[in-house]
């Protein structure tokens, strides 16, 4: 039986403005295995990015469990009781660019953070391969701002793939983009799957969600 990735159990959030409180994730229980695929969908403001970020471990921790299980990499696996982080760093997500480096920098900043004693040369032969997968391999020295807002997308989805992470969180990873650019980024992603990533995003595009295993459908802060 594949490896549980992702257990969340009983996630709620609460956004408080003033007096006034939302409910943007109501009791949301959702398991994972490695290799596995879901999409999740619904109108906007439901509560996708809210719950992303809740499994995601970026968000405070919920009063609930949840824990994320890193399947190939079992001693960096803990499984925590109340939320507090617990992915392994091959399972962060790095968000932001470095405006003033090459594209290839950018995406190695996993392979650094993973492992500092990885060279230089390393760094560099590993980013090239994940962006030779989102197609740029021959953009790698152009700075984040000589790229399109497409590109800078793939190169974001390099820098999520280059480290092979137990799970990847994709919040709209096609958004805004060409069928053609955005079928690359979903087979870089599916790619991922088959070697055991577990794949979970939001989207809006129905063929995006249909080529994930599972699609689920969020309204008010919870599955329908
Ligand atoms: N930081 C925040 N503070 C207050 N309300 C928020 C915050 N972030 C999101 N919300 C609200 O929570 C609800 C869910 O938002 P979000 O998770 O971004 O939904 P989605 O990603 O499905 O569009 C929305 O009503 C949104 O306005
Ligand atoms: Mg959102």
């Amino acid at each position: 039986m594949p490896q549980t990735t992702i257990d969340a159990r009983h996630l709620t959030k609460r956004y408080t403005d003033g007096q006034a409180q939302l409910l943007a994730v109501h009791d949301i229980s959702l398991h994972a295995s490695a290799g596995e695929s879901i999409a999740i969908m619904g109108p906007s403001g439901c509560g996708k990015s809210t719950l992303l970020r809740m499994i995601g471990l970026s968000m405070k921790p919920p009063p609930a469990p949840c824990s994320c299980r890193d399947a190939r990499h079992r001693k960096t696996t803990r499984t925590v009781p109340h939320g507090a982080t617990a992915c392994s760093a091959s399972s962060r997500r790095t968000t932001r660019s470095l405006e003033d480096e090459p594209a290839w920098v950018n995406v190695a900043i996993p392979v650094e953070y993973a492992n500092p004693r990885i060279g230089r040369a390393e760094r560099r032969q590993r980013a090239t391969a994940a962006l030779e997968q989102v197609g740029l391999a021959g953009k790698a020295r152009r700075m984040p701002r000589q790229l399109s807002g497409g590109e800078q997308q793939r190169i974001a989805i390099a820098r999520a793939t280059v480290m092979h992470p137990a799970i990847i969180i994709a919040d709209e990873p096609t958004a805004a983009l060409d069928t053609h650019t955005a079928d690359t980024i979903m087979t870089t992603l599916l790619a991922q799957c088959k070697q055991g990533t577990t794949l979970i995003l939001a989207t809006h595009d129905p063929r995006v969600a249909a080529q994930c295993d599972t699609t689920l459908t969020m309204r008010d802060g919870a599955f329908l």
